[in-house]
């Protein structure tokens, strides 16, 4: 098991390169099976989530070439199984995309029931309405969800809750089906846009993603494309949050800074000063933080993926902040583990009631999941003294080399394998 280890208390100060956006790319790469021909995609993240839905394509007969760390050759021709076995897609919430792909394609995919990372009850009713809607019949058997159509359909869809994966979902298998398909209440998030562009450049028929009617035209056959995937919103953020707690500053270059709007409106409300660039993004965090109110939404409201973010800076602030999570009910699991470093937060359902300290001090503490666990690190970058992160293996299925970024801006910080790594870190920084 690793661990990062941090000595907190160093300003943040320099450039970093931010990757491709992680849950883009798992949606890019189910749909790149949708055609026989040869898919090149470009800015691909080195992150767990990425290689294990690719472990999974080739399971079912994808032939997969890395030409480098950050861009693959995806051919769907080989596809014959579909039956997706693979024990890692278990844990990855994403596997569900290759049920749109594959039953838009062929009409038949059996994919294991999602996983991934524990921020509340996560159902997918709204993904097999679709799917129900355009004629497949799906069941659950054996921990897998099957679903097969004798024809696959166009149909008028109404979602009942603005849903990013039954959203991109839908609009895969409806890419392939007979007729028109019309989504309405869709998601708008930029990674809903990033993926009908991509099926658009493979001949699909899509139009409206970016605003909640989508409609998708079906057709026969998709063919070959290039293409390269959108910065990542959530690892931009979340650097842009480590400026913030550190009274940092930093540029942050391969970004778009209008799907940044909410986090940068937050930052400034916050203290914090941002100048925006065609594709990069400046934020410099002030001496003492200022206390605000967040409520997540979905796009283009603030994101439900960088609420533990500013949670962490806000505990720092000046005064009393109330975060309000709307989209997960689970998502405050980090709170306990915040505390042993000294923050002040109550928690009633899913509002928490953040009273600011004038610092924390260095704990050893576990990542719950994913963004709280880039969230801790945060913390510990701002903290007195030595923080441990335990269980980095949620933060590694999303941010690549967080560490080593962290690092380049100054941060006092190693992945670290054992207790023996730890106490020499230790005695390393004093
Ligand atoms: C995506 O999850 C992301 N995951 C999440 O990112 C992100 O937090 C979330 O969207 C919201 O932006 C991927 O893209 C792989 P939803 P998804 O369907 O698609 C309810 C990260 O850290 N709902 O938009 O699963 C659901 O319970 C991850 O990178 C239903 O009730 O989210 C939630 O309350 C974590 N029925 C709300 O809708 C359904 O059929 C929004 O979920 C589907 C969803």
């Amino acid at each position: 098991m690793e661990q990062y280890i941090i000595k907190g208390g160093n300003t943040l100060a320099g450039e970093v390169e931010i990757g491709g956006a992680k849950n883009a790319a798992l949606a890019i790469l189910a749909a790149a099976n949708m055609t026989n021909e040869t898919v090149h995609i470009d800015n691909l993240p080195d992150v767990r989530d990425i290689n294990a839905l690719l472990e999974a394509m080739e399971g079912i007969g994808a032939h997969i070439e890395r030409i480098d760390r950050h861009t693959v050759t995806v051919n769907g021709s080989g596809v014959e199984n579909f039956i997706v076995e693979s024990e890692s897609m278990k844990k990855i919430r994403a596997s569900y995309y290759l049920l749109g792909a594959l039953l838009g394609k062929y009409k038949k995919a059996q994919v294991p029931l999602p996983g991934g990372c524990n921020i509340g009850s996560r159902p997918i009713d709204q993904h097999l309405k679709g799917f129900k809607a355009m004629g497949a019949v799906t069941k659950v058997e054996h921990g897998f969800i099957i679903a097969e159509a004798k024809t696959l359909h166009g149909a008028h869809i109404f979602l009942d809750m603005v849903s990013v994966g039954a959203t991109i979902n839908i609009m895969m298998a409806a890419a392939m089906a007979e007729g028109n398909t019309t989504i309405e209440n869709a998601a708008k998030e930029p990674h809903v846009v990033d993926v009908a562009n991509f099926l658009n450049s493979m001949g699909a028929s899509i139009k409206g993603a970016g605003t909640d009617v989508i409609r998708i035209r079906g057709v026969k056959s998709l063919h070959k494309t290039e293409y390269s995937i959108i910065p990542d919103q959530i690892e931009a953020g979340t650097f842009m949050f480590a400026a913030a707690v550190t009274g940092g500053d930093i540029v942050l270059h391969n970004v778009i800074p209008k799907h940044l709007e909410a986090t940068s409106a937050k930052l400034l409300e916050l203290g914090c000063t941002v100048h925006e660039y065609d594709d990069a993004i400046r934020v410099i965090g002030p001496k003492k933080l200022l206390a605000t109110h967040v409520k997540t939404m979905p796009y283009p409201g603030f994101p439900t993926d960088m609420q533990p973010q500013i949670a962490v800076s806000l505990a720092l602030a000046d005064g009393t902040s109330i975060v309000t999570e709307s989209i997960f009910e689970n998502r405050f699991r980090y709170v306990d583990e915040l505390a042993r470093m000294g923050a002040s937060v109550k928690v009633e359902g899913n509002i928490a009631v953040i009273s600011g300290v004038e610092k924390f001090t260095g704990a050893r503490v576990s990542a719950p999941d994913l963004r709280a666990g880039a969230a801790l690190v945060i913390a510990g970058l701002a903290a007195e003294g030595i923080t441990i992160v335990d269980d980095i293996y949620y933060i590694e299925r999303g941010y690549e080399n967080l560490d080593k970024k962290l690092k380049a801006l100054g941060a006092v910080i190693e992945k670290v394998a054992s207790e023996k790594e730890i106490q020499k870190f230790q005695l390393k920084v004093g």
